[in-house]
């Protein structure tokens, strides 16, 4: 009844910005993503009959509140899906900086989902494990795959067929990301937060979704064809075009600190000289980039450099769901 899985954390390239049922976690349109080898979490999930409730260690901390909340309702699930009711000892080793706008959910909800399902025997396909998962965190069910993944919205009411799948594996192509780090503080904003404000209020929202059929379309010729112009400034603008609808919002927010503009700028001025460079932020201040192997050197020195940064942290593509 023990299980250990581990799972890498994605960056969407194409963002999920929206959800069209809020407790199934559907979303308003599909998006695509990079899995990351540099950050991860490890999940060992117990179920025992010796156990009065659900427990939840991060980092060896026990976790209570909201947090702990959202991991025995994603047990819940499970339990519901094997039809037992046996709680569960979950120990979670992060490797990603929580909460600053890095996607820590992604692969904190695709490990739980994948130790839970294997320690209780699940015979899950990957899809079907992508379904579940979704519903832990919608990018999260990204985090089943390596390599490019897309998440496809589907049309169901019930959630069937909106799960990922991957385009192409970890190997197909060596695009590597350097995580910015501007600052560790919790964001105000939370994703689900900013997510249903935009929906329910922003006036850009129609302009977003409607955007994004193109820029899918684009961004996965530009994958298989190995363009890296063509997927850098998909990616940039659609990461525009997502923080816009803040902007449009009632009341409007932005996650953009005065540090994250500098990096955008330092960005498209390292372009300007030659390097082909992209950025990509996610629901917090911190900025991702995106670079090829040869310019490495470089687009570390010149990040570290830009105001307000207190660390660089490069990746490689990464692996799915791996089980010790
Ligand atoms: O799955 P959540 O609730 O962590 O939302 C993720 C939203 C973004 O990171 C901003 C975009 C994305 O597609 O990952």
């Amino acid at each position: 009844m023990q299980a250990t899985a581990k799972a890498h954390t994605n960056i969407a390239l194409i963002k999920y910005w929206g959800k069209r049922n809020e407790s199934l976690i559907l979303p308003t349109n599909n998006s695509l993503s990079l899995t990351l080898d540099g950050f991860y979490t490890t999940t060992t999930v117990t179920f025992s009959d010796g156990l009065q409730s659900d427990e939840f260690y991060l980092n060896d901390e026990r976790i209570t509140g909201i947090p702990y909340a959202r991991v025995t309702k994603f047990l819940d699930l499970i339990r519901n899906y094997a039809g037992q009711q046996l709680y569960a000892n979950v120990r979670s080793t992060n490797e990603v900086p929580t909460a600053a706008g890095f996607a820590s959910s992604a692969s904190g909800f695709a490990a739980l989902a994948a130790a839970a399902t294997r320690a209780l025997q699940l015979d899950v396909s990957e899809q079907e494990l992508s379904r579940l998962t979704r519903q832990g965190s919608g990018s999260a069910c990204r985090s089943i795959y390596g390599g490019f993944v897309e998440w496809e919205q589907g049309s169901k009411d019930d959630g069937s067929d909106s799960y990922a799948v991957q385009i192409v594996p970890e190997d197909h192509w060596d695009v590597r990301v350097a995580a910015v780090v501007l600052t560790a503080t919790e964001k105000d904003v939370s994703s689900r937060e900013g997510m249903k404000r935009t929906v329910d209020t922003s006036v850009f929202y129609d302009g977003w979704v409607n955007s994004i059929p193109h820029d899918l379309e684009q961004m996965k010729q530009g994958i298989m064809a190995k363009d890296f112009e063509k997927v850098g400034h998909i990616a940039e603008a659609n990461c525009l075009k997502m923080h816009a609808t803040t902007l449009g919002a009632k009341p409007p927010f932005t996650y953009w600190h005065d540090s994250t503009m500098a990096v955008m700028q330092t960005v498209q001025d390292m372009r300007a000289k030659g390097i082909p460079v992209f950025f990509t932020i996610d629901a917090g201040p911190n900025v991702k980039v995106l670079y090829l192997p040869q310019h490495e050197d470089i687009v570390k020195k010149t990040l570290r450099e830009s105001r307000g940064v207190t660390d660089v942290i490069l990746s490689r593509t990464g692996k799915g769901i791996s089980y010790k």
